[in-house]
């Protein structure tokens, strides 16, 4: 199984940006504990991150020519104002899991609407950076019911 992991715009920026929301774990810890998880499990995963829209698009559509089998996305702010992010998951039907490290649904009102959600098969909010590896598993559980192996 190949799964994708894409991050957002300020994700690099995890273990600085404002803890009391997304914890003291560094962007690189994140995609070393992710890699250490998906290895565990026996599957390949390809971290991404950045902070331009337009290559986000590319990674999912990427996700698509290299036949992975799932993403998990946390798009940051662009949850809240992408159109372009949402197309494209639409766009190449893959399953694909929404992550918040923070409770979204607690914060402020401009973070209550998540366009993508709509192209999802699940979001996780508020279990930290631990709700990446619930993504991984989600994705995981539902390969092996459609009958994938590995
Ligand atoms: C976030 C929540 C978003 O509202 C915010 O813009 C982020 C991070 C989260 O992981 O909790 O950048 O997606």
């Amino acid at each position: 199984m190949k799964l994708f992991v894409i991050n957002g715009p300020n994700l690099n920026f995890l273990g600085i940006r404002e803890p009391g929301h997304y914890g003291t774990t560094t962007y690189a810890d994140l995609c070393h504990m992710i890699e250490t998880h998906c290895k565990e499990k026996g599957i390949q995963v390809t971290c991404l991150q950045s902070n331009h829209e337009g290559d986000l698009v590319d990674y999912i559509q990427r996700a698509y020519y290299e036949g992975v089998d799932g993403i998990v996305i946390n798009p940051g702010a662009y949850t809240h104002t992408s159109i372009a992010l949402l197309d494209a998951v639409k766009s190449v039907s893959l399953p694909t899991v929404e992550v918040h490290i923070s409770k979204v649904e607690e914060r402020e009102a401009f973070r209550q609407v998540s366009y993508i959600r709509a192209a999802c098969q699940a979001t996780i909010t508020g279990h930290g950076v631990a709700g990446y590896l619930e993504a991984i598993d989600f994705l995981a559980e539902h390969h092996h019911e459609k009958g994938g192996t590995q």
